[in-house]
């Protein structure tokens, strides 16, 4: 078998890798530290009673937890793969086992350790192998009841590779959310967050001297910040827009209560797009509301929401009336403005269809007059425009990285734009790490291998350890047949990243090309072990096994 790694149509092929993914270093906290609203807010409970207690029944609070607490026992097949999942409680701990209907020995045993999501829409499952933190491929349906597979895997038709966890998922869903270890996307050598729910602390801020001097010191109230970091509590977990991007040098990690959440993070939506099909929208809806433009800064969530209390459903009529009638004064809505109906939101906030998707509004927070008035848009050529939303002080930089980051979210029409832009930031982007990663990554996709080198090692010597440009450089260099710089680089990656099965398997063909079949099969086995009875991989293995015997690569 000869391989030429340039000609395409090759047997073994290198598939360029798109890896973009911030990474940042944070102190270790010991896994078996992780604990709940409940007890980590038991603190507060001894002055601040009422609140905590009411406070513990709230989705906020719950979040998410440690899975054993919400399992529901089950099995179900999935048809396309031709797989049985079993959910059940094995000597007390959540456990998940699967079993390939077509092969016997297709099996094994994922022991869950988190849940995620209170469970109103759904909730999903995480479980770690090693220190590397992963997403179970079921999750449990509100809307049927049941478990299925996760979005995307519906259609799979064999066992899916294994789900890497990242902190960008956990951090609005857990709190003291920790950057996982440098270089890497998923691995923690330690505690990957410190609590489970949304602690006081999520919204307070630091609270440690408050409660060491009995609550003389004071400690942050939202209400009493200005409009912008007040708003950014909320905005910080409740709105996604199309698209979300890590301003330079910050992760949305470090952002703390009391901060500006434009500092960290700018959002951009699709100009026009209708707020009510995507995001976590209720904060762009809510700013559209005519009850918003007119009362202007002094009105927020909290004008209807109380953080601490979520109203039952007997409760909920009254709570809300209340607070439309702490505005709506005028004695006609209290009176004879439909008198037959207490529920004011019934119609002037009514529910979409969107109730079964999470991450999407499902009351209308544009708060009309008339909802029947209400006609759904649909994305235009004109509209193909990101634009910033909540973010004063967005960049060029930014737009260029929202244009990138939709891109490899499978928006093919992002790409020209992401493209042009990047280039014109060249200049500006010497420093920054992701937005380097972002050139070197198109570069290399355009064809121009030269410049994407460059790239590539210019953000090596920004972070050594960086997964995007180890990989992809090393995928450069193996295809001009530079096999051992090639194979040093995949293989650092690698020694982080074990898990991600396609930087194993590029790494085994740069292997097997320098004619090592004993470490190809190597490497191989050891992302299989995060991968269990991964397709690809095992195929892999297969056409692999021969490499020793030719005269491969050069
Ligand atoms: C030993 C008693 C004590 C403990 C423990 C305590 N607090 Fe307080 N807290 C107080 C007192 C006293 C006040 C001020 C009086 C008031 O307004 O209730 C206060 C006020 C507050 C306020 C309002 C501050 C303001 O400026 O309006 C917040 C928010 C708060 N506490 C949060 C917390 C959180 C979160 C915890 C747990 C991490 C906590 N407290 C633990 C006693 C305590
Ligand atoms: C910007 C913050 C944010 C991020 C990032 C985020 N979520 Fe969410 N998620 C929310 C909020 C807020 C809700 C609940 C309200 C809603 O649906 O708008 C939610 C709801 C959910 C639910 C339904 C929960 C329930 O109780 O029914 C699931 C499941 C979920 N998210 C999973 C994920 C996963 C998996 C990721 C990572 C890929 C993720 N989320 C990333 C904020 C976020
Ligand atoms: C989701 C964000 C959020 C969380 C979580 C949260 N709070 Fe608050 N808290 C707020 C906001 C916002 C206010 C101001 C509310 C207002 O006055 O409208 C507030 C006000 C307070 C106050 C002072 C006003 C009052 O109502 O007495 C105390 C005390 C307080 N919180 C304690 C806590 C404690 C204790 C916890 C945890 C058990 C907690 N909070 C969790 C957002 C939050
Ligand atoms: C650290 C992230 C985070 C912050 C900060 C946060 N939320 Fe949430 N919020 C969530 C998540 C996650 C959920 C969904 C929980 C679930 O159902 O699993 C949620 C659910 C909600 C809900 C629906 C459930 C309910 O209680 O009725 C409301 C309303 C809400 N949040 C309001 C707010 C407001 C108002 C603020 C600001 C004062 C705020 N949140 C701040 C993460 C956050
Ligand atoms: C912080 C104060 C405030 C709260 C709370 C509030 N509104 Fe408003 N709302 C206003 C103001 C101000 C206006 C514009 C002037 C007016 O019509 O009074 C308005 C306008 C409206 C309108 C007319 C919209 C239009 O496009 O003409 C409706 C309907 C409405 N509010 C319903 C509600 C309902 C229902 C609630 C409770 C769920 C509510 N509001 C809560 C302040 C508020
Ligand atoms: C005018 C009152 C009002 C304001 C202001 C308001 N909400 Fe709501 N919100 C509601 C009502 C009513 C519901 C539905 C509650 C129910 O059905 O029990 C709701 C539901 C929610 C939910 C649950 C998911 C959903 O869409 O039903 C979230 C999350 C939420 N609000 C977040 C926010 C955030 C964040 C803000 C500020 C940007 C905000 N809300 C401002 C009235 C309001
Ligand atoms: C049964 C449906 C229904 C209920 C319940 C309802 N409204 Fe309305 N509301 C309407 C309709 C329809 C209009 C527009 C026609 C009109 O002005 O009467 C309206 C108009 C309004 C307006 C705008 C008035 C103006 O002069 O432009 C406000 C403010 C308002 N409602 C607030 C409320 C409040 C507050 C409640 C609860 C106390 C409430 N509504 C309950 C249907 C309802």
């Amino acid at each position: 078998m000869h391989i030429d790694p340039t000609a395409t149509g090759s047997r073994i092929t290198l598939t360029a890798l798109l890896l973009a993914f911030v990474v940042l270093v944070s102190p270790r906290v010991s896994k078996s530290q992780v604990t709940s609203v409940k007890v980590a807010d038991a603190e507060c409970a001894k002055c601040h009673q009422e609140i905590y207690r009411k406070y513990l029944a709230t989705p906020m609070a719950n979040a998410s937890g440690q899975a054993n607490e919400k399992l529901m026992p089950a099995t179900f097949v999935h048809k396309a793969s031709g797989i049985e999942y079993i959910l059940s409680m094995v000597g007390g701990h959540a456990s998940l086992d699967y079993q390939d209907l077509r092969d016997a020995t297709g099996k094994g045993r994922l022991s869950l350790n988190y849940f995620l999501g209170s469970g109103h829409l759904g909730t999903t499952y995480l479980y770690s192998v090693d220190n590397y933190l992963f997403e179970s491929p079921v999750a449990w349906y509100a809307d049927s009841r049941s478990y299925d597979m996760k979005p995307g895997l519906a259609e799979i038709s064999e066992k899916p590779p294994s789900l890497p966890m990242q902190s960008s998922c956990l951090r609005c869903h857990m709190s003291a959310v920790r950057a996982s270890d440098s270089g890497t996307i998923n691995r923690y050598q330690g505690a990957p967050f410190l609590h489970t729910g949304i602690t006081c602390e999520a919204c307070h801020g630091d609270a440690q001297q408050h409660v060491r001097t009995a609550g003389k010191s004071s400690v942050l109230n939202p209400i009493k910040l200005n409009a912008d970091l007040r708003d950014s509590i909320c905005i910080s977990c409740h709105l996604e827009g199309d698209v979300t991007v890590e301003r330079a040098g910050h992760s949305a990690l470090q952002y703390r209560p009391g901060e500006s959440i434009s500092k960290y993070l700018a959002f951009y939506v699709y100009g026009g797009a209708n707020p009510t099909s995507r995001g976590v929208s209720e904060v762009e809806q809510f700013a559209q509301s005519t009850c918003k433009r007119v009362s202007g800064e002094k009105m927020s969530c909290t004008n209807c929401h109380d953080p601490h209390f979520t109203p039952d459903a007997q409760q909920r009529t009254a709570f809300y009336r209340s607070k439309c009638l702490a505005c709506h004064s005028e004695p006609q809505f209290a009176l004879s403005h439909h008198p037959e109906n207490p529920d004011c939101t019934s119609c002037h906030m009514t529910r979409s269809g969107a109730q079964n998707i999470p991450h999407v509004a499902w009351t209308d927070h544009r708060i009309l007059k008339l909802p029947a008035s209400v006609k759904t848009e649909t994305r235009t050529q004109a509209q193909e425009q990101l634009a910033p939303v909540f973010s004063p002080g967005a960049t060029k930089r930014d737009l260029a990285m929202a244009y990138y980051l939709k891109m490899l979210d499978g928006d093919r029409t992002a790409e020209s734009r992401a493209w042009e832009q990047l280039n014109q930031e060249k200049d500006e982007i010497h420093d920054d790490p992701a937005a380097l990663e972002a050139l070197g990554v198109m570069e290399a996709e355009s064809g121009d291998g030269k410049n994407a080198e460059q790239t590539f090692q210019r953000v090596l010597e920004l972070d050594p350890h960086d997964l995007t440009a180890l990989s992809n450089l090393g995928t450069l260099l193996a295809k001009q047949g530079k096999l051992k710089e090639a194979a040093s680089l995949l293989q650092a990656a690698f020694d982080r990243n074990r898990n991600i099965s396609g930087l194993a398997m590029n790494l085994a063909r740069v292997e097997c090309m320098s004619g090592d079949a004993k470490s190809a099969r190597s490497t191989l086995e050891t992302t299989l072990v995060y991968n269990p009875d991964l397709e690809s991989v095992r195929r892999l293995m297969k056409e692999l096994s021969s490499c020793a015997k030719t005269d491969a690569g050069q």
